[in-house]
C-alpha cells in the first residue's frame, strides 16, 4: 500500500516528494534518505523542532512505549477475533459504519494499530498507521501480514515532522496521544494540517476532571508499592492477558508525561484552527450517547455549565477507561493558522472569514 500511494508521502524535514529507491525512501528535494526496516515498515521518524530538550518530551515518550507498547494484543488470534473486540466498543463500530465509502484515514499514534487493523478490513477505504514506537508498530504490522489486512499500513513517524503532505486526509483519528506531548495544541495543529478541507478530525484526550480517580489510585498504588492494583478495573478483567494488563497499567500509572484537558478547551482549538464542532463523547448537552449517533454531523457544543457536569459525571462515575473523552471536527477553512495560540489563530480565522 505504501509504494502504490508514494505520491501521498512528503519528507518530514522539507516536505519535497519521495521516491522509494530499492530499501529506502530518499527526498527529491533536499535528498535525506529513509530507510525501510526489515518488516516493511517505513522509518520516517525525525526530531522534533525548536524545542528545547525540557519542552520535547517525544524521546522520553518514545522510549517509554518501546519498552511497553500499548494497548498489545491479547488473546487476538483472527479477523474475526479483531473485528468482534472492536465492535463491542460503540465508538469504533460507529466509525467503521459512517467512515465514507472511498476515504483515505490516517491514525496517528496508532500504537499497536488495533484500530488501523480493524478499519483497515474494509475494502471500502485505505488506512495508514503511524506511530513513534517502532515496537508497536511491529506488532501492528506483524498482526496485518497474519491476518492479510490488505488495506491498512503502517509506518514511523513523529506527529510534529509528519510523513505526509498536507490536506489530503478524508479522516484523521489520533486516540490518546496528543496529551503525551510536550505541546498537545501544536500537536493538534500540525496533524490538523493533513485533513483535507471537508475532511474530520477525531481527538481523544485525557479530561482534567474526569481524570482525578486515576491520580488518586496512581497515588495510592505509589503509597503501596504497586500492592493495590486490583483498585483499577481493568487489572481485574479476566479477558486480559498478563502482557495487556501490564500495558495498561504502566500506560495509566508509570507514564513519564501526560497532560489533562477541558471540553470547551478543545472546542477552541478546533474552532481556532478552522473546524467546525461536530460531537464530543460523553456528549455534552445532557443527552444520552446512543449506539445510532451521527458521529460526522453537527451537534450542540451545550454551555460551560453542561460541560462541566458532563466532566464531573466522568470523575463519579470512576474515570471510566482512563476519562478520555473525543472530540471531532470537520475542517472547514483552508488555513490551520499553525504556530499560533488560540486567541491569535481565531483572530486570523476571523479575518479570514
Ligand atoms: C496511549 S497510546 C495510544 C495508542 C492508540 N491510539 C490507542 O488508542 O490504543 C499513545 C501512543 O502515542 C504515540 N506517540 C506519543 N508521542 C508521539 C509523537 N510525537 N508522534 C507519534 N506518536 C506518538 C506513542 O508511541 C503511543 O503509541
Amino acid at each position: 500500500m505504501i509504494q502504490e500511494n508514494i505520491h501521498l508521502l512528503a519528507c518530514p524535514r522539507c516536505r519535497g516528494k519521495l521516491r522509494i529507491e530499492r530499501v529506502q525512501l530518499k527526498c527529491l528535494g533536499c535528498a535525506a534518505t529513509y530507510p525501510v526496516d526489515q518488516d516493511g515498515i517505513p522509518l520516517l521518524f525525525c526530531p522534533t523542532e525548536g524545542w528545547n530538550k525540557d519542552r520535547d518530551v517525544t524521546e522520553v515518550v518514545k522510549a517509554f512505549y518501546e519498552k511497553n507498547p500499548f494497548p498489545n494484543y491479547d488473546d487476538l488470534e483472527s479477523r474475526e477475533s479483531l473485528e468482534h473486540k472492536a465492535s463491542r466498543g460503540i465508538f469504533a463500530r460507529l466509525l467503521n459504519e459512517q467512515i465514507p465509502a472511498g476515504s483515505l484515514v490516517l491514525e496517528v499514534g496508532c500504537g499497536t494499530g488495533q484500530l488501523t487493523n480493524f478499519l483497515g478490513m474494509s475494502w471500502k477505504r485505505q488506512v495508514f498507521g503511524s506511530d513513534v514506537c517502532l515496537n508497536s508498530l511491529r506488532l501492528a504490522k506483524g498482526f496485518r501480514d497474519r491476518f492479510s489486512i490488505n488495506n491498512a499500513a503502517f509506518l514511523q513517524m513523529n506527529l510534529f515532522r509528519p510523513g505526509f503532505r498536507d490536506s489530503i486526509f478524508d479522516v484523521v483519528i489520533s486516540n490518546g496521544v496528543l496529551h503525551h506531548t510536550g505541546d498537545p495544541y501544536r500537536a493538534f495543529q500540525s496533524i490538523a494540517q493533513l485533513v483535507k478541507p471537508g475532511g474530520i478530525i477525531l481527538i481523544g484526550l485525557y479530561n482534567r476532571i474526569g481524570r482525578l480517580t486515576t491520580d488518586f489510585r496512581r497515588f495510592l498504588f505509589r503509597m503501596t508499592h504497586d500492592h493495590l492494583k486490583f483498585l483499577d478495573g481493568h487489572m481485574r478483567n479476566r479477558q486480559y492477558n498478563e502482557p495487556r494488563k501490564r500495558a495498561w497499567f504502566m500506560d495509566q500509572y508509570k507514564h513519564p508525561h501526560e497532560s489533562k484537558h477541558g471540553m470547551g478547551e478543545v472546542i477552541e482549538w478546533f474552532e481556532a484552527c478552522g473546524f467546525e464542532y461536530l460531537i464530543t463523547i460523553p456528549k455534552i448537552d445532557g443527552s444520552l450517547f446512543t449506539a445510532n449517533e451521527r458521529l460526522f454531523e453537527p451537534h450542540c457544543k451545550g454551555n460551560r455549565l453542561s460541560r462541566f457536569l458532563t466532566e464531573v459525571e466522568m470523575l463519579l462515575e470512576g474515570g471510566v477507561d482512563g476519562a478520555l473523552f473525543i472530540t471531532i471536527g470537520r475542517r472547514v477553512c483552508e488555513d490551520t493558522f499553525v504556530g499560533q495560540k488560540p486567541a491569535e489563530a481565531r483572530d486570523s480565522a476571523a479575518l479570514k472569514g
